[in-house]
């Protein structure tokens, strides 16, 4: 039986975000420079954004491009750039087909105008959209998202608008870029590597953390299925014992 068919239809995570890891490595496996892995891991978008919708999933955040990764060779920078705005270009329609959403997170300033512009036409083509809502993480890091975060808080009780006695968790969340998505029940990071590079931190709190050995370009919508199996087998407990939530 397949991990799909195994799944439990009631149990299926309403948001999951992916730390897309390893490409680099999977060109070098493949005697290839690290843009090509990049272009392959293209493919491994589609098939899990098309898995994704096939079983329900709500939201599927994608971390693409961190802060720190601006500080890469300016050849890779650019070469990941041109692939997004192609990228962009080649699956609106295939994404508008499959009624998703499309939307972005990350300090989206520092893109190349192109990039940008490309991508907030993409966005506003794909809003009528109600299916599955794809946001992509670019230039992204929750350090970058906080402080940002904290900075339109602190004009609003300068304005007089907030009393610092009244911010709680649920205002601040209001102040994320995540503001309109539950927090992610699953995080999956492929490649093998054991941390979370400055995505979502505060959001993943409670995630269930799922690390798989496969490189992204290698990652498919059945490696999904898997991960979202496996999250199915644990326990969330959020700090209770597992007799209370047994007798749940
Ligand atoms: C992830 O793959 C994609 C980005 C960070 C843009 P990497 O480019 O980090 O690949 P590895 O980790 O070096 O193999
Ligand atoms: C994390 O991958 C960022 C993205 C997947 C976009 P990195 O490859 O940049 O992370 P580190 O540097 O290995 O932690
Ligand atoms: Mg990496």
């Amino acid at each position: 039986m397949s991990f799909k068919q195994k799944l439990n239809k009631e149990l299926i995570p309403s948001h999951i975000a992916i730390i897309m890891d390893g490409n680099g490595r999977w060109a070098a496996k493949h005697g290839n420079a690290r843009i090509f892995g990049h272009e392959h891991g293209v493919e491994s978008v589609r098939s899990v954004v098309e898995g994704a919708g096939e079983v329900g999933v709500k939201y599927l955040t994608l971390y693409a491009f961190s802060t720190e990764n601006w500080a890469r060779p300016k050849e890779e920078v650019n070469a990941l750039m041109a692939l997004l705005i192609h990228a962009i270009e080649e699956e609106t329609e295939k994404l508008n087909k499959n009624n998703v959403r499309l939307g972005v997170i990350g300090d989206t300033n520092q893109l190349p105008t192109e990039v940008r512009e490309k991508l907030f036409r993409c966005i506003d083509n794909l809003s009528p959209n109600t299916g599955l809502t794809l946001t992509l993480a670019l230039s992204y890091s929750s350090k970058w998202e906080i402080i940002e975060a904290i900075k339109n808080l602190a004009e609003d009780v300068k304005e007089g608008n907030i009393q610092p006695k009244n911010i709680n968790k649920e205002l601040f969340d209001n102040y994320l870029s995540t503001r309109d998505m539950p927090d992610p029940e699953l995080l999956i990071r492929t490649s093998g590597e054991y941390r979370i590079s400055n995505f979502l931190l505060w959001q993943i709190a409670y995630s269930e953390l799922c690390f798989v050995e496969k490189l992204w370009p290698d990652f498919r919508k059945e490696d999904l299925f898997e991960a979202i199996y496996e999250f199915q087998g644990r326990e969330r407990r959020f700090g209770k014992t597992s007799e209370q939530i047994e007798a749940n």
